[in-house]
């Protein structure tokens, strides 16, 4: 399934000037080199654990940008090539002018207009839209690329259908990371979680207890999630956590916090999906078939109860969709089961 990275440049001298930075090369300031180093400390934790893989960084030629790439390559030591077409929108006579002013905003609004030898929206939109095609036809390369605001507005409204306002206010921080998925280009098999928390709801109508309500739980995500080996649940007693209810293969019955995918992300409160459960560092294989996972924490009271485990025996099985949809099919056990 083809995805990338997308991460804007650290901070610079003209954002805390609060000036229009379009093809304008201002600097990195130190804040942003070390926001960079940062990004790039969490990429390299992230690849090394094998929750992420990426095989290149794609950079905009301006330096703001080329910096922050080249301090996330010795970071994660992922090579870097200069992607012309990733370089920042150039907002002709508001370049270096303040960048919260109103007239630039409406300005903004005519798409077809250069601001006066600068480059209109509709020909940023030509080349980003050109590039995210290019992208989408290399599915098993996996790329990061370094720009900026305007270019991840660009790509944010190829993903997605956005008002003018919506498009005009969209911007993310500096040195944040966002992950894209193509999603035509998805088996089309995906799973319909509207439907399946529908079904969960059902399922657990006036049921009381938590093993009958995660058992028939761990049954209907094995049945209606496509390409699974194992689904179910591990309880937390004391500073471990101990198997549950669950369908597909015998598994281990302990997995103390800290340890595995669970056990990482039950210590971590946060959910875990693995790309290649081969590279976790301290992943436990129950089945030799499982190639990647996602595992959501749970909560009873506010406090750890346990987590929801699934594994798949194809590489990096689960996207944003998956984690989403989980965590509102959890959100719908935690509020059942905190009735009891
Ligand atoms: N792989 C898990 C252990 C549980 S089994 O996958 C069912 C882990 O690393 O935590």
């Amino acid at each position: 399934m083809g995805h990338f990275y997308f991460v804007r440049h650290g901070q610079t001298v003209w954002n805390v000037e609060n000036k229009i930075c379009g093809a304008a090369d201002s600097p990195l300031t130190e804040k942003g080199h070390e926001q960079a180093k940062e990004t790039g400390r969490m990429l390299k934790e992230r690849i090394d654990n094998g929750e992420i893989h990426i095989d290149q960084i794609l950079t905009s030629p301006l330096s703001r940008a080329y910096d922050t790439a080249v301090e996330i390559s010795h970071m994660t030591g992922v090579p870097v090539t200069v992607e012309p077409r990733l370089i920042e929108q150039n907002f002709g006579k508001w370049e270096g002018t303040a960048r919260d002013g109103a007239a630039f905003a409406r300005a903004k609004e005519s798409f077809a207009d250069s601001y006066g030898g600068g480059e209109s929206m509709m020909r940023l939109a030509q080349r980003i839209y050109n590039l995210m095609d290019d992208l989408r036809k290399e599915p098993e390369k996996t790329c990061l690329l370094v720009a900026h605001n305007g270019i991840s507005r660009m790509i944010e409204s190829y993903f997605r259908d956005m008002s003018n306002e919506e498009f005009a206010a969209f911007g993310i921080k500096n040195a944040e990371v966002r992950e894209y998925t193509f999603e035509d280009d998805r088996p089309d098999d995906r799973t319909d979680y509207d439907l399946l928390c529908q079904q969960v709801t059902g399922l657990m109508d006036g049921m009381e207890s938590h093993i009958t309500i995660l058992s028939n739980a761990a049954a209907l995500l094995y049945e209606m999630l496509p390409r699974i080996n194992w689904a179910g649940f591990y309880i937390s007693h004391g500073d471990e956590l101990l198997l549950g209810p669950f369908q597909g293969k015998t598994a281990c019955v302990r997995i103390p916090y800290g340890q595995g995918v669970c056990g990482t992300a039950a210590a971590e409160n946060r959910t875990i999906a693995v790309e290649n459960v081969h590279k976790f560092a301290g992943h436990i294989a129950c089945d030799s078939a499982s190639q990647s996972e996602i595992v959501v924490p749970i909560h009873k009271d506010g406090r750890a109860y346990g987590v929801l485990d699934i594994d798949s025996p194809v590489l990096n099985r689960f996207d944003n969709a998956d984690r989403e949809g989980l965590e509102r099919f959890v959100k719908l056990l935690e509020a059942e089961m905190a009735n009891e």
